[in-house]
């Protein structure tokens, strides 16, 4: 019986070449790899996966097969996933299920193929097989070491499930490491959302009005990244320091019932549902552009844009233009599905270097700590982040200095005053 389900197999050889050069790329995960091999600390360890079916993933789950994991993986989005990368993960004899283009219902039904798997570890990017689990497969849970989250949505979702009593096994917040979100956040996110909207659109970002909604790691990438091509700024927030803080990095900041009166493209990085909605559409210029880059497809109504347009057509790939009953066009990238892995690549690899490396040191740290730790919500051990950064910077070919003794010595000491 076959252990996959992915689009064409066939598709095998380019996505081997696609994950052999992201290999490249990822050197922090070579190492890795190179300096636990031995241990095998994965030895008999089943993981489940739901993460974006990308090269860079590939080459997170090849490292874990490495270490002895038996891996079974899902994407978490259903148009990220790269069919040629799937077909490689399946010649390899990874478990996986995963084809771009998914509906809901086979969403979830890869997700339940990895979870029926039954999983020791859970890696989830998103959440949505922390849930699934825990709400069809509660049977499952017994036993469970624990589990890794990627993403902000993710890790607010699994401190709700925290809050509410019901988190079954400890998750280690992978997405809240410094050298995740202060990377992968800002400059994959920045990079891969330009990529995305430039990929689908081909239009000028220079010279244009850039609508960023939310200023958090996200937002803020992509705000730099679209100021970077000259494009004048406008950012939207609910939060006064994050307001404020885009206000001193020189952005425009104004609601967003303001912004779609000027903005010529929008893109969402919030988090939040119903960020660009009905009372917007009716404000926004012809031919405004629309796309998200948060998790899930709730940022910009969707749903409301086709039941209220009077025509649709798809004028590139990625790119829809609807006709609105006032005349106007709006376009929409991607379904409003996260554009930078919808109609590009995501993030480049030597980002998902940092944020894989963090994944594998919390699974070391799960099983390490297998058995003694609390079904609740943990942050990545501070040391753990300098360490990803050390090996990252060794691998660039960088160096820096070291306190002295006498300054490390300052440093936690308070005599030493004005002199
Ligand atoms: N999230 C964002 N970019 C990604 C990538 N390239 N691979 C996996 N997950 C991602």
């Amino acid at each position: 019986m076959k252990n996959y389900k992915i689009k064409d197999i066939r598709l095998a050889g380019e996505g081997r070449r696609l994950i052999e050069r992201a290999e490249e790329e990822m050197p922090v995960i070579k190492m890795l790899k190179e300096k636990y091999y031995d241990s095998q600390f994965l030895k008999g360890v089943k993981i489940g996966g739901a993460i974006h079916v990308t090269k860079e993933t590939a080459v997170l789950m090849r490292a874990l097969k490495s270490f002895g994991a038996d891996v079974a993986w899902a994407g978490c989005n259903p148009l990220s996933t790269n069919d040629k990368v799937a077909a490689a993960l399946a010649d390899e004899g990874f478990k996986i299920y995963a084809w771009r283009g998914l509906n809901t219902k086979e969403y979830y039904w890869c997700i339940n193929k990895v979870i029926e798997s039954n999983p020791d570890i859970t890696m989830d990017d998103g959440c949505d097989i922390v849930v699934t689990l825990h709400n069809k497969f509660p049977e499952k849970l017994e036993g469970i070491i624990g589990g890794t989250e990627e993403t902000t949505t993710g890790v607010h979702r699994i401190k709700a499930m925290e809050g509410a009593g019901v988190l079954a096994y400890p998750v280690v917040a992978v997405n809240n490491a410094e050298t995740k979100w202060d990377f992968d956040n800002i400059y994959g996110t920045g990079q891969g959302t330009i990529d995305g909207i430039q990929r689908a659109t081909s239009t000028l970002i220079t010279g244009k009005t850039f609508v960023v909604a939310g200023y958090g790691h996200c937002g803020k990438g992509v705000a730099r990244r679209a100021r970077g091509l000259d494009a004048e700024v406008i950012v939207t927030e609910v939060d006064p320091i994050q307001a404020l803080r885009a206000r001193m990095d020189g952005y425009r900041v104004m609601p967003m019932e303001e912004a779609a009166k000027v903005g010529d493209i929008f893109v969402t990085a919030t988090g939040c549902k119903e960020v660009i909605t009905g009372k917007h559409f009716d404000y926004l210029k012809d031919g405004a552009i629309l796309s998200n880059t948060g998790h899930f497809n709730v940022e910009v109504d969707a749903d409301l844009l086709e039941k209220t347009a009077v025509s649709k057509e798809e004028v590139r790939p990625n790119m829809v233009r609807y006709k609105m009953p006032n005349g106007k066009k709006i376009y929409l990238l991607a379904e409003g599905r996260l554009v930078n892995l919808s109609a590009a690549e995501g993030h480049p690899s030597e980002v998902m270097d940092l944020s894989f490396a963090n994944q594998i040191l919390s699974l070391k740290y799960l099983v390490e700590h297998r058995g003694n730790l609390e079904k609740k919500v943990y942050e990545m051990p501070h040391e753990q982040d300098e360490f990803v950064a050390e090996m990252k910077l060794k691998a660039m070919g960088i160096h820096i200095d070291k306190l002295t003794p006498e300054q490390d010595k300052y440093l936690h000491s308070y005599s030493e005053g004005t002199h």
